[in-house]
């Protein structure tokens, strides 16, 4: 049987699969659900069975779309986000990239990261200087990123957070205005937009993640965006060991010697970072799911938000302003000074209500032990973020959460928090 023949003899089957199979959780709101369907599972079985399972047209497919969705010249995929953070970097401190990014130099950043959105400063002996969030979106403040500024300055790498994208058109007008590379780690914020501008698309240079629990996903995956030939080359360069393939670097530096063939010329510190070609097969598959995953988002966090401000006095949550498409990551909550109860004991209970929690990422990243291993500034206080990692809590919000999954965790926050209430004493 030839493999047209036997995908279209599985596919009733593979549906039928899915459509009799409910999810084996444990929790009524998890932190996350799985988000494929048969389609994807059709699209890498055709995968395998072709035979061409590393990174191939799929991949390349897969960076077409992307590149269109987002607005940007050239998407390169890569095996993570934390990779298309560590890719981003390399490229724009490599030896080819003039008045790029140097050892000694400083990159600002947030408090409150990923531990990899980090990790690549510091591998290429650039100094992370950490600034404080902005307590509402949790994202940096602009006006501390002003104050943070020194002469050795020579990008800000922001995170928006839980995909909240509030404020990154202020921070790329404090990159314009000081002549700083932006480069945007937007693992979380797949989807998100400000005043009309995607988040990933502010700077030189953008990431995004599509870990198996992010907005959509190819398992495991990542991409770096950019408008920039150059950078887009290194990317390809520093993706796959350095080498020339797939990048202009053939034509502009392979001249050079008539011992090396132009198939395993090195110009690069290079690593393997491709995806396979099953993480493109989920690609091609996810990026049509994208909008309505971020539709439902919005709608659950709208009516949680609404439904929690007559507490703001106990627990302050996130909303989305005027002008942000925020692409809710998760919810997040933090209890508010004085609330008769900490963080704690609000997360005992919603696991005991079967509604899972975890810390607001990875909270304030000053206070992980790596951070002794890292060279680093701190500029000014860190008190929100310090508020957030002790306070702060967050819940899945995703598809996963029907109609009854919206009401389940308002009546049961509302069973901790109206025995909490007493406005008046
Ligand atoms: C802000 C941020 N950067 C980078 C990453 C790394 O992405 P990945 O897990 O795909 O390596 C994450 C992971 O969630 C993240 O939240």
């Amino acid at each position: 049987m030839d493999r047209d023949s036997a995908l279209k003899l599985i596919d009733p089957i593979i549906r039928d699969v899915f459509e009799n199979t409910s999810p084996d959780d444990k929790w009524t709101i998890p932190l996350g659900v799985v988000n494929y369907g048969p389609d994807e599972v059709i699209e890498v079985l055709d995968t395998l069975l072709s035979g061409n399972v590393t990174m191939g047209t799929k991949v390349a497919r897969f960076e077409e779309m992307w590149a269109e969705h987002v607005g940007r010249k050239h998407a390169i995929m890569v095996n993570s986000g934390s990779s298309a953070n560590l890719a981003a970097i390399g490229a724009l401190s490599s030896p080819h990239y003039e008045n790029g990014i140097r050892p000694g130099d400083e990159v600002i950043t947030t408090s409150i990261p990923w531990s990899t959105t980090i990790a690549p400063i510091v591998q290429t002996g650039a100094i992370p200087v950490f600034v404080d969030v902005d307590p509402e979106s949790f994202n940096l403040d602009p006006q501390l990123v002003r104050d943070a500024i020194s002469p050795s300055t020579k990008a800000i790498m922001p995170v928006s957070l839980l995909g909240n994208p509030h404020g990154m058109d202020l921070i790329a007008n404090i990159a314009r205005d000081n002549n700083l590379f932006l480069i945007e780690d937007a693992c979380e914020a797949t989807g998100s937009s400000t005043n009309g501008t995607r988040i990933g698309t502010f700077g030189e240079i953008g990431t995004f993640s599509f870990y198996f629990s992010h907005h959509i996903s190819t398992v495991e995956g990542g991409m770096v965006v950019t408008d920039d030939d150059l950078i887009a080359d290194l990317v390809r360069s520093i993706r796959a060991h350095g080498w020339t393939r797939d990048s202009d670097f053939k034509s502009r530096e392979l001249q050079h010697s008539s011992e090396i063939q132009s198939k395993w010329t090195f110009v690069e510190t290079g690593y393997n970072l491709r995806p396979t070609e099953i993480s493109g097969a989920f690609g091609i598959r996810q990026i049509s799911k994208l909008d309505p995953i971020i539709e439902h988002r919005r709608e659950t966090a709208r009516i949680w938000s609404d439904a929690l401000l007559k507490y703001n006095h106990l627990i302050s949550v996130s909303t989305e302003q005027p002008g942000d498409r925020h692409s809710w990551f998760g919810y997040p909550m933090v209890v508010r000074p004085r609330a008769g109860f900490d963080r704690d004991e609000l997360a005992t209970f919603l696991k005991s209500k079967s509604i899972d929690v975890r810390p607001i990422i990875a909270g304030n990243i000053l206070e992980h032990p790596v951070i002794k291993q890292w060279p680093h500034r701190v500029s000014g206080e860190v008190s929100e973020a310090s508020w957030i990692h002790r306070n702060g809590l967050m819940i899945g919000n995703h598809e996963g959460i029907t109609e009854s999954g919206r009401t389940y965790f308002i009546e049961s926050i509302e069973e901790f928090l109206s025995k909490c209430d007493h406005p008046s004493s």
